[in-house]
Formats: structure tokens, sequence, C-alpha cells
């Protein structure tokens, strides 16, 4: 087997996506602690902006260089390196987020067994399952008093829209929990008490009716666990591969992370089934990892935290041959031959320069403002890569330049923000007025705080009551294009890429449209080709 395909067997790349609180940074730091990342609890930063600290710029700032921190944590694990790609869970930074999971082969998803499905859960999952990615279920903080499972289980194949299986079931819940039935190992891991601490002990037995069960967790327990697995054996499918790897099954395990309960069941079976480094589409050809020229595209791209270096740091998903430092590539879209002699490796605690990179890795690039979100890095090959799409935003405001004297730097800071992906920029096609969307309002402080900080540049917001961006698909020599462009142009703008985009005010109008336009399909997403 050449290097190349031994280095992409290895390698394992995934995000965890969770609602705040459900246990996101505890699992990450257990996943860490079993592959001897780090050596304690406590070591990895939560990106969590805290409770009521919305408008605070040092909270700002203190959540970037935590974003800088943990956007790519990677460790070793019985063989495998395995990738841990950040995935802030605040609503804020959902589009961060949303072009994160273009770079992940499969997911993990933390439920709280109190709370169930929340929210920022349930977006998440539906960007995941647009994109068909393999997902596993992990249903958190067992010792706590939950759901029913049987009950969270329905609730994960309702408000998720998922086909489960449940590949652990644990036996009791809060006061009452003893322990996890394996389905996947068949074993009973027991959760008793020891020196002060919850820890794990393995039963292994022959088989369902082994009396060792009962002796474990007693007859009662034992007998209720012996129907439920009859009835997941009724109930559900038999847990098959193919099905996962395609997105149309996702295993369900049980566990607290913060007692380190059922996590390295998780590990295990997750390096045993989650997807190598994947092939994807580009706009001429489907790449394949395993192909000897580099391709890679860029899904992150982070400013500097010291503003007098206004150096920037570009995520890259590598997704085919080996990338070597100091070597020329193609940036496609600018037709640009670029070299890089200090690329950045990630691991749990440090960042590297490293000579080669294989599949599934992430390198982070110093760019002094060549790249834009979604750029392709190739050997030489023109093509790039699809699937980075922005999502309509949720907010709307117009910007006003406060400092005439520096127009200039207020326009190099919004184009390098929008570029980072910080907001959507819209220009009127009226009066060429800017608009900038946003999907939370923290980024309109982010941004104004930014733009005086490292571009020496004033801004002002102006409200704007605006419901969504439509992004226009209609044939442009049409008369009712021709119409829709006359009675709408107030409303009519061009985004930084120059795709004709309606601004919407209201859902009502949006039903209107196309009801009088019936061959101008609007999309709330950029990427609809
Ligand atoms: P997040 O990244 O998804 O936002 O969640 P995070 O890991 O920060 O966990 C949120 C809270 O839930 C933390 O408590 C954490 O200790 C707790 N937690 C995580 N896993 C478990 C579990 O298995 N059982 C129980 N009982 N609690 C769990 P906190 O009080 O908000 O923070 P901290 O001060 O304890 O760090």
């Amino acid at each position: 087997m050449s290097d190349l395909l031994k280095e992409i067997g290895k390698r394992k790349t995934f995000g965890i996506i969770a609602h705040p609180d459900a246990g996101k940074t505890t699992l990450t730091e257990k996943l860490l602690l079993f592959g001897g990342a780090i050596q304690e609890a406590g070591a990895v930063k939560s990106n969590k902006i805290k409770k009521g600290a919305t408008s605070d710029f040092m909270e700002i700032e203190r959540q970037r260089g935590i974003s800088v921190a943990t956007s790519v944590l990677a460790f070793e694990y019985k063989g495998h390196k395995i990738n841990i790609l950040d995935t802030p869970g605040h609503k804020d930074f959902a589009e961060d987020t949303y072009r994160t999971l273009t770079a992940v082969d499969s997911v993990i998803v933390v439920v709280d067994v109190a709370k169930g499905v929340e929210e920022q859960t349930e977006k998440l999952v539906q960007v995941c399952r647009m994109r068909n990615i393999p997902m596993i279920v992990f249903i958190n903080k067992l010792d706590r008093e939950g759901k029913d499972a049987f009950d969270l289980l329905d609730e994960v194949e309702q408000k998720l829209g998922l086909t489960v299986v449940p590949l652990s079931l644990p036996i009791g819940m809060g006061n009452e929990f003893q322990g996890i039935y394996n389905i996947w190992e068949h074993n009973i891991q027991l959760f008793v008490e020891e020196k002060k601490q919850r820890v794990g002990s393995a039963v292994k037995f022959e088989d369902i009716s082994d009396t060792k069960i009962d002796e474990a967790i007693g007859a009662k327990a034992a007998a209720t666990l012996r129907e439920e697995l009859e009835l997941i054996q009724e109930v559900y499918p038999e847990f098959n591969r193919d099905d996962y790897m395609a997105g149309n099954l996702q295993p369900v395990f049980f566990g607290s992370a913060l007692n380190n309960f059922g996590v390295r069941e998780l590990l295990d079976a997750f390096i045993e089934i989650a997807p190598n480094p994947q092939p994807k589409e580009s706009d001429t050809r489907l790449v394949r990892p395993e192909e000897k020229d580099f391709t890679g595209f860029i899904f992150k791209i982070h400013a500097n935290m010291d503003p007098k270096h206004r150096d920037r740091l570009a995520f890259v998903k590598i997704v085919s041959g080996t990338f070597k430092r100091n070597e020329n590539y193609l940036l496609v879209r600018e037709n640009k031959k670029m070299k890089f002699s200090s690329p950045n490796a990630f691991f749990a605690d440090k960042k590297e320069v490293v000579d080669e990179s294989f599949p599934g890795d992430i390198v982070g690039l110093h760019d002094t403002g060549n790249f834009r979100i979604g750029d392709t890095l190739t050997a030489g090959e023109k093509m790039s890569f699809r699937g980075i799409p922005n999502f309509s935003p949720e907010h709307f405001r117009y910007i006003n330049n406060d400092d005439p004297l520096k127009a200039k730097q207020l326009a190099k800071g919004i184009d390098q923000l929008m570029d980072e992906g910080v907001a959507q920029l819209f220009t009127l096609e009226m009066n060429n007025r800017k608009i900038i969307g946003t999907v939370g309002a923290l980024q309109y402080e982010v941004i104004q705080y930014r733009l005086e900080h490292e571009y020496g540049a004033k801004c002002t917001y102006e409200p704007l009551s605006i419901h969504k961006a439509c992004w226009i698909e209609a044939d442009e020599k049409s008369d009712e294009y021709n119409e829709f462009v006359r009675l709408k142009q107030r409303f009519m703008a061009r985004d930084k890429y120059g795709q004709m985009v309606f601004l919407a005010d209201s859902p009502f109008t949006i039903q209107m449209t196309q009801e009088k336009f019936p061959n101008i399909k609007l999309h709330f997403i950029s990427e609809f080709r």
C-alpha cells in the first residue's frame, strides 16, 4: 500500500454538534484524554459565550481567542489520526458551524438526556442531512434524571428526522443509573462508586440470558433489560454500515461525558464505523482522496488576534493528494501561484509547522488577504469545489461611514471581514448603499469593534426592515424577470460575488412574489445550481 493510502486509511475528520450546554466541550475533552493528547480535565476551553455577556467586547475577544485555539483538535487513538473540527454552538455563530460542516466527513450529535432535542441541534442536523453526512448520536448526562430512553429515541427520530438504531442502552437513570448495556460489544459497563469517583467496570457474559447479569444489576433490572432488548430487536432496524455511511441510519449511544462513562465505547465504535476522508464533488468532476495531486478548499479564515499584524490564518481541508510545504499551488479563483513556507498543523494543545499533510487533515495557511471562504487550491488543475453556501441572514442593517477621511480603510475592512465570513454584504442596485446581513445581532458589534481596532475605520448602522435575502434563479432575458426587477427595484441588491438578490421585507412579500412571478425562483441559500 502506498504511503498516501495508508495515511488516508488512518484519518477520521469529524465535528461534534450540539445545542449549547449539552456537553460538547466535556465530551471533546474526554476524547482527547483517551488519545493521551491532553493530561488533565479542564484543558479544553469552552468556546461558549457566557450568558448575558453579548455586549461585552472582552467577551468577543475571548471568544475569538478560544476559537483560534480550538479550531482543530487532533489526536491519535489506536493507530488512527482523529481530527475534531470545532463547531460553535451559539446561534450567532451558526454560519461558522455550517461552513465547518462542509469540511467534516462525519459528525457526533450530543443530546442532553433531560432537555432532549433542542433548537440549535435541529438546525445543525438539518444541514448534515442535506449533505448526507454520517451521524452518530450520543445521549449525554445519564447520571441525571432525564427522559425515558425510548421516548428520547422517538424524539430524536421525529424532531431530527433520523432513523435511529440504539447501539447501547442505559440501565436505570439518575440516582438509579446502574450502567450501560453495550449492544455493539455485548457487555455491560457498570457505573460504580469507587473512592468517591464513579468509574466503569465491565461485566462480560455469553448471552443475554446469562445469570451474571442478574448478579450484577439485580433480577428486576435484568428482567427489564431483557424486555427492552427484545423490544429493540423488534422495533429498530439492524445496524448496517452502508446505511450509516449514506446518512440513512444513525446509531445511538448513551453515556455521561462528565463521568467519562460510555465515552470509550463511543470512541471505539466511532473508529470502527466512521468514514475515512471522502471524495468531494467539484464543478468539473469528483475528486478522490487517493489521487496523487493535492487539492483542498478553504472553509474558515481567522484574523490575527494582534491587530498590528493584519495577517490571517486560512484553514484548508485537504481533499486529495499530499500537501507539501514550499510547493507551488494554484489559487484557482485568482489563477495565482502560491507557495507556503510555514503551513501549520494542529494538535490538541499546539500548532506546528509541517512538511506534509494528507487528505482529512486541516492545515492553517498564513494569508495577507488573498483568500476567501470557499476558495479552492490545487496542484495546477483549474476546478473549484462546490458546497460552501451562504444562508440568508436573519438581521439586516445599512452600514454608514462615520469618518469621511477613512473611507478607504472602511472599504478594505468590510471587504476582508466579509471574506472571513463574519457577515454578508449586499449592495443595493438602485443607489449602491451597503447593507450588512448577519445571523445574530452580536456580529454588528464584532464588525464595528474590529473595523475600528484593526482598520482604523468608524461605522454606524441604520435599521432596515428586511425579512430575508432571496437569491434569484430566473431567465434574465425574460419579460417576467424584467417586470419583476422594475417593480422591486428598491429591494434588488448584489451579494459580494455579484449574484442578484431580492431583499424581501416579509414572508407575505415572498409568497406574493412567488404567486405573481411563477418562473422566478427564490432561494434562501446562495448555492442552488
Ligand atoms: P457545551 O460545550 O455543549 O456547551 O457543554 P459543556 O461541555 O460546557 O457542558 C455544559 C455543562 O454540562 C457543564 O456544567 C458540564 O460540566 C455539564 N456536563 C457535561 N456532561 C455532563 C454529564 O455527563 N453529566 C452531568 N451531570 N453534567 C454534565 P456547567 O455547570 O455549566 O459548567 P462547569 O462549571 O461544570 O464547567
